[in-house]
């Protein structure tokens, strides 16, 4: 079973579009599974499904609720979902008083393993102890980058991050998010960062009102416009993700 978080220290840079198009992709070919972390709920409204109340922060993490338990199926038979709950506010303080926080949500994915080839995990913004479990569990940390100088800095941030893990390191694939290309520093950035960072795919994904359609028909872009340059630029990140999971 592969994993791959989406994430980032800023909000709103495009993570949880971008988690739930890789899953859609991930699912035309393997037995996938998309975990909505983010107690915002964004993932589980974009895939039309219920928010949970059963199997809260404590009881995943203690271990009296199992993860399996808390799947739910989506409109789609091939994609599972994870869905948000409210207390994951304070998944933090309840991995802090586990042995190894740092390792803990590998622990609780283990028991998925048989189930599922691919693991999503769409991730709330910034550093935290969350964040660190999250690392540690990920085969490839996904990081969205909005054509801005500060993008630079937040890849650089998670770049540092996985260089202070101990053991297990995941590999970072950055792309662009929401490129504007009327503007000049979104062309130049999105040419660039590709070329001069080895962690950058040469994927864009355009700012788009196709993309933004997600939250109206709530569902992954290419189930309603398969064939749009953002759908299609998805499709390629997803393609870049599975070259570094099989690396
Ligand atoms: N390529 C795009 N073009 C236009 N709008 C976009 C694009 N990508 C994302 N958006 C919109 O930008 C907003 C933020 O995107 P998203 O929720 O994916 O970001 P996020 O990083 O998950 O945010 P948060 O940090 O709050 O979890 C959403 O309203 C989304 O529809
Ligand atoms: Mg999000």
């Amino acid at each position: 079973m592969k994993i791959v978080a989406s994430y980032s220290v800023k909000g709103g840079v495009g993570k949880t579009t971008a988690a739930v198009n890789l899953a859609w992709s991930a699912s035309r070919e393997h037995r996938t599974l998309l975990w909505d972390l983010d107690p915002q709920g964004g993932a589980t409204y974009l895939l039309q499904v219920k928010p949970r109340v059963r199997g809260d922060a404590h009881d995943l993490v203690r271990g009296t609720a199992d993860l399996a338990d808390v799947v739910r199926s989506t409109a789609d038979k091939r994609l599972d979902v994870i869905p948000a709950h409210d207390s994951y506010r304070v998944l933090d303080l309840e991995l802090d008083a586990t042995k190894r926080p740092e390792r803990q949500l590998a622990k609780m994915l283990a028991s998925l393993a048989k189930r599922y080839d691919v693991v999503i995990l769409d991730c709330p913004p910034g550093m935290s102890l969350l964040s660190e479990s999250i690392l540690t569990a990920a085969d490839v940390v996904v990081v969205p980058l909005l054509p801005s100088p500060l993008s630079m800095r937040s890849l650089d941030q998670v770049t540092a991050m996985v260089a202070a893990m101990k053991r297990r390191r995941p590999t970072i694939v950055g792309f662009l998010s929401m490129v504007d290309r009327r503007k000049t520093i979104h062309r130049d950035l999105a040419e660039r960062l590709p070329r001069e960072s080895a962690n950058v795919l040469p994927v864009v994904v355009p700012a788009s009102a196709m993309v933004e359609r997600m939250g109206v028909e709530r569902a992954p872009i290419a189930t309603f416009a398969p064939r749009s340059v953002p759908a299609l630029a998805y499709g390629a990140l997803w393609a870049g993700v599975s070259a570094a999971l099989s690396r």
